[in-house]
């Protein structure tokens, strides 16, 4: 309720000290913890109270045009945050994440251990949306055909037919997708990349949008094909979600003790508040959203420092630097701004990043992960002010 005020009236004023602070005005929780300043040298950065400072000055006198519109549409997107919370307790920053994946158009995975509701926080999500939605449940024997569809024999009519498959749909839930070999990985990855299905050298569009998110287990866990680490990069976005503070476990337990079935989701009350055209409306507004020069060589900077790290076998590609610039785009626009800053960068780098890169076997033996690497990068480079 609160944030109907938040973003519009603090805009159009030229007030220059109550900048935009860096994000939650608008009520929507940051992406996954964004890799905090630095655990322990945290006493030095300066970076902290100029966030607003560098792309301000030009940017300011740009905002009045979409503004009320994109309030507007920003509240039916913390409509539909609202509505997965009626299921899904906590796990706010996911949420934001696979906002963002939609309003970049781009795939989610999404990682945990087994129970922390990676199926209930995307299924509710799907309800959340009136968008077509299929689920796919991957399991050791489901083959490609089974994702993409496949050629049908129809005695009737003596002739053969295509039978579309799941990936036929607006937002396709591909459920623990690495349980599943990599022949049927790779049909689902190559149609993510895609967008389209060729069976017998025909091309099939998918409709637009699509969006996959698929859920996973850890790779450690037995039973499981690890994704292709050449093809991660299909996953606009690799979110992580945590277990849950006791205080939200206690209230999942409260919830079904007080009869929430997981499996009816309409029963909780969950239902379809935004649709194709809310985030295509959102998506026209995020591609006002303006990147000063010095913001996009700070992306350039954070990817090129990963190159140079000797953690990493494999640093962030161009692509991967495209990737950030949208997610950090499509963030800055969901916290109220009309311009993307070095904060809105770090913030998702984490996510848009940690599967982009490769740790050197040595690396990972000490305990280094994609993500240490990643802090260790943002808290070198340079931010631009
Ligand atoms: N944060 C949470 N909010 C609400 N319910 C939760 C939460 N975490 C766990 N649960 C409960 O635990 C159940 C298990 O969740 P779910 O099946 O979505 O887990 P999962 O992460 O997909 O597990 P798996 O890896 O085994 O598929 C949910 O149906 C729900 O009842
Ligand atoms: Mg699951």
């Amino acid at each position: 309720m609160t944030h109907h005020e938040a973003p519009g009236p603090q805009e159009p004023r030229p007030a220059p000290a109550p900048a935009p602070a860096p994000a939650p005005e608008s009520g929507f929780a940051p992406p996954p913890a964004a890799p905090a300043p630095g655990p322990a040298p945290a006493p030095a950065p300066a970076p902290a109270p100029s966030p607003a400072a560098p792309a301000a000055p030009a940017a300011t006198p740009t905002a009045p045009a979409g503004d009320d519109a994109s309030a507007a549409l920003r509240t039916r997107l913390a409509a539909v945050r609202a509505e997965v919370g009626k299921a899904v307790v906590g796990q706010d920053s996911a949420v934001t994440s696979l906002l963002i994946a939609l309003l970049c158009q781009g795939h989610v995975l999404v990682e945990g251990v087994p129970g922390v509701a990676k199926t209930l926080l995307v299924r509710s999500l799907a309800a959340s949306l009136d968008l077509g939605t299929k689920r796919v449940q991957f399991t050791p024997d489901l083959m490609p055909g089974d994702v993409t569809g496949s050629l049908v024999y129809d005695a009737r009519t003596a002739e053969f037919s295509f039978r579309e498959g799941p990936v036929f749909t607006h937002l396709l839930l591909a459920d623990e997708i690495n349980r599943t070999p990599p022949k049927t990985q790779a049909s689902l990855l190559e149609a993510m990349e895609e967008r389209q299905v060729t069976v017998d050298g025909t091309p099939r569009p998918l409709p637009s949008p699509f969006t996959v998110i698929a859920t996973q287990n850890p790779v450690e866990y037995e039973g499981t094909y690890p994704l292709p680490e050449a093809q991660l990069d299909r996953f606009l976005l690799k979110i992580v979600l945590p277990l849950p503070e006791r205080e939200q476990e206690v209230e999942v337990l409260a919830r079904h003790a007080a009869g929430f079935d997981p499996r009816d989701l309409a029963r909780a009350g969950v239902r379809a508040v935004a649709d194709a055209d809310v985030l295509a409306q959102a998506r026209a507004q995020v591609a006002q959203v303006q990147v000063a020069r010095e913001v996009l060589g700070y992306v350039v900077d954070v990817c090129a420092a990963t190159r140079r790290s000797p953690s990493l076998s494999l640093g962030v590609s161009p692509r991967g630097a495209t990737a950030l610039l949208a997610t950090a785009r499509a963030w800055a626009w969901l916290s109220g701004r009309t311009f993307v800053t070095p904060d809105d960068v770090k913030a998702l780098a984490l996510p848009t990043l940690r599967h982009r890169v490769q740790l050197r076997p040595e690396a990972e033996l000490e305990g280094v992960t994609a993500g240490s690497v990643l802090e260790t990068v943002l808290a070198a480079v340079p931010v631009p002010r």
